[in-house]
């Protein structure tokens, strides 16, 4: 695969982030519309409620997590971009969700200028892992940061893999949705030679599954073969209480406490706390 034009050896390496608590998960897959953000805010709601304190970071230009956790623009002065060109810090920006323990690090759509603008950038692949320094996330006492990142492998996908622990990668059971997963593990692979040498891949999650239906079935079969215990037992079933949710600005858990979708999402956040503890919290 050709190395995007983002990467250079004049790259200054970081292997000083120590990757201690919180852990930064950057929700992520090229492919639009497979279920990033309403993965980042089901499974934050879902770590919130079952005690950590969990920040939602939307890095995509398009706003859906924000506005999905009842953010309009307007309530969006202070965003991620802000924080990024260094204008506020972390602390300033974060917002209460209506969730206890859930907080948000807002969108903004001049993040959409952000790739041409960080391209001549010596430290373009940074911006995000300098916002996030351990300095900065000690003052908010979060336990995991989950990052929405955007549908493609640009420059702000490439921020949130170089600022993160790991990779959560949401796969709707479709036909190409294997090719596309190679993909994202190739930028992986590429992020961490040259700027984060510890990024992993944390798990591949299925969405959308209707098991009644044969592709799905086959998705699911061919993924676990291949993958084996990098995708999460949890799959997340195709139900429509989780597509109205962000419509009323709420999580699942708050809209349809009770619903498959919710449920499902619960199970998620319970099976990665499990695989954490058996890690020594990894
Ligand atoms: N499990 C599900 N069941 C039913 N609908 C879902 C499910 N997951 C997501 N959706 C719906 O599918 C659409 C795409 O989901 P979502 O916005 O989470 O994907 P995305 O990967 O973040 O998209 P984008 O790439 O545009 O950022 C949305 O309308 C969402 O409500
Ligand atoms: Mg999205």
């Amino acid at each position: 695969m050709p190395i995007p034009p983002f990467f250079s050896l004049r790259e200054p390496r970081v292997p000083k982030r120590r990757h201690k608590a919180p852990r930064i998960i950057a929700v992520a897959n090229q492919k639009g519309g497979v279920g990033k953000t309403t993965t980042a805010i089901n499974l934050g709601a879902s770590l919130a409620k079952a005690g950590a304190h969990t920040l939602l970071i939307d890095l995509d230009p398009q706003g859906n997590a924000s506005t999905g956790l009842g953010f309009t623009p307007k309530d969006r002065a202070l965003s991620v971009h802000e924080v990024m060109s260094k204008k506020t810090n972390l602390q300033e920006a974060i917002q209460k969700s209506p969730l206890d323990n859930l907080y948000l690090l807002p969108s903004s759509e001049q993040l959409s200028s952000a790739d041409i603008a960080l391209v001549n950038e010596e430290r373009r692949l940074f911006f995000l892992a300098d916002a996030l320094s351990d300095t900065e996330v000690n003052r908010i006492n979060v336990s995991y940061i989950l990052i929405d990142c955007p549908p493609s492998l640009n420059i702000l996908t490439l921020n949130a893999m170089v600022a993160s622990s790991s990779i959560l990668a949401p796969l709707q059971a479709e036909f190409f949705a294997l090719e596309g997963l190679a993909q994202l593990i190739g930028s992986m692979r590429q992020v961490r030679s040259v700027a984060n040498p510890l990024l992993h891949l944390e798990g591949v999650l299925l969405t959308m599954i209707d098991r009644r239906n044969n592709l799905s079935r086959q998705v699911e079969r061919d993924a676990r073969q291949n993958l084996q215990q990098l995708v999460f037992d949890t799959v997340i079933p195709r139900t429509v209480k989780l597509s109205e949710a962000p419509s009323h600005g709420l999580p699942a858990l708050l809209y349809a406490q009770n619903s498959k979708g919710s449920v499902a999402y619960k199970n998620l956040a319970e099976e990665m706390l499990g695989r954490n503890t058996q890690n020594g919290g990894r």
